[in-house]
């Protein structure tokens, strides 16, 4: 587990949005990964794109929302060079073949209930705060996981308690098909189990 704290919030991403995180942590995970790429797929209002571009490195964001708000702040990452997708569920998305891989792949994920940032019933703010919500979270770290190009790091600033541990056992891996929770697809795939040595725990400043 990683606790950071800053004095300052730092330039990046919305202040105002809901759970936002301090662009001072993507800055000092910039500075121990030095990556080439960074995909965060539940970015937010962007603030770990904002800090890649201005660090000249290749950025790449997705998330669910498809707001106005989302919208226009992805014209403005793409602007800046940024490959952005929204509508995507991050926690059964192809991940990988939608953006290819990238060497740093972080992530902020909502935390259960706390702050629901949609209606949409794929919204993790919207699975409850215990089993539902871990296996979302545990589909999450795949993904991110299968994204990461060998020798890369896999971040997220939330971890399950099964992956507080050197590996973290995937029990039902999303199918292509997935139609949610108790999905039959998903049911019949075979248990696999997954490393995540590299999720770790931060605290952020924002929001
Ligand atoms: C804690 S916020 C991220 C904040 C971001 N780090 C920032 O600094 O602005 C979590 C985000 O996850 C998004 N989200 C929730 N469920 C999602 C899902 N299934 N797939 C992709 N994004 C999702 C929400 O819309 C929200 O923007």
């Amino acid at each position: 587990m990683s606790i950071l704290s800053f004095p300052e919030r730092g330039e990046g991403g919305d202040a105002r949005y809901r759970g936002n995180c301090s662009p001072k942590v993507y800055e000092w995970l910039l500075k121990q990964a030095r990556p080439r790429r960074l995909l965060d797929p539940v970015m937010g209002s962007g603030t770990s794109l904002d800090v890649a571009l201005r660090s000249g490195i290749q950025a790449a964001g997705a998330d669910l929302s498809t707001s106005p708000y989302h919208q226009a702040l992805k014209a403005r990452l793409e602007r800046a060079g940024a490959q952005v997708h929204l509508g995507v569920d991050a926690t059964r998305a192809d991940l990988a073949g939608l953006f290819g891989p990238a060497d740093l792949v972080v992530a902020h994920p909502a935390y259960g209930t706390q702050l629901v940032y949609s209606d949409d019933p794929r919204d993790m703010s919207q699975l409850g705060d215990d089993e539902v919500f871990y296996e979302a979270l545990q589909a999450l770290l795949v993904n991110m996981r299968e994204a990461t190009s060998v020798g890369g790091i896999t971040r997220s600033s939330s971890a399950t308690p099964a992956s507080r541990g050197a590996t973290t056992r995937i029990r039902r891996k999303p199918s292509p098909g997935c139609r949610g929770a108790n999905c039959s697809a998903c049911a019949s795939r075979n248990s696999t189990t997954w490393p995540v040595a590299d999720a770790t725990t931060a605290s952020c400043a924002g929001g």
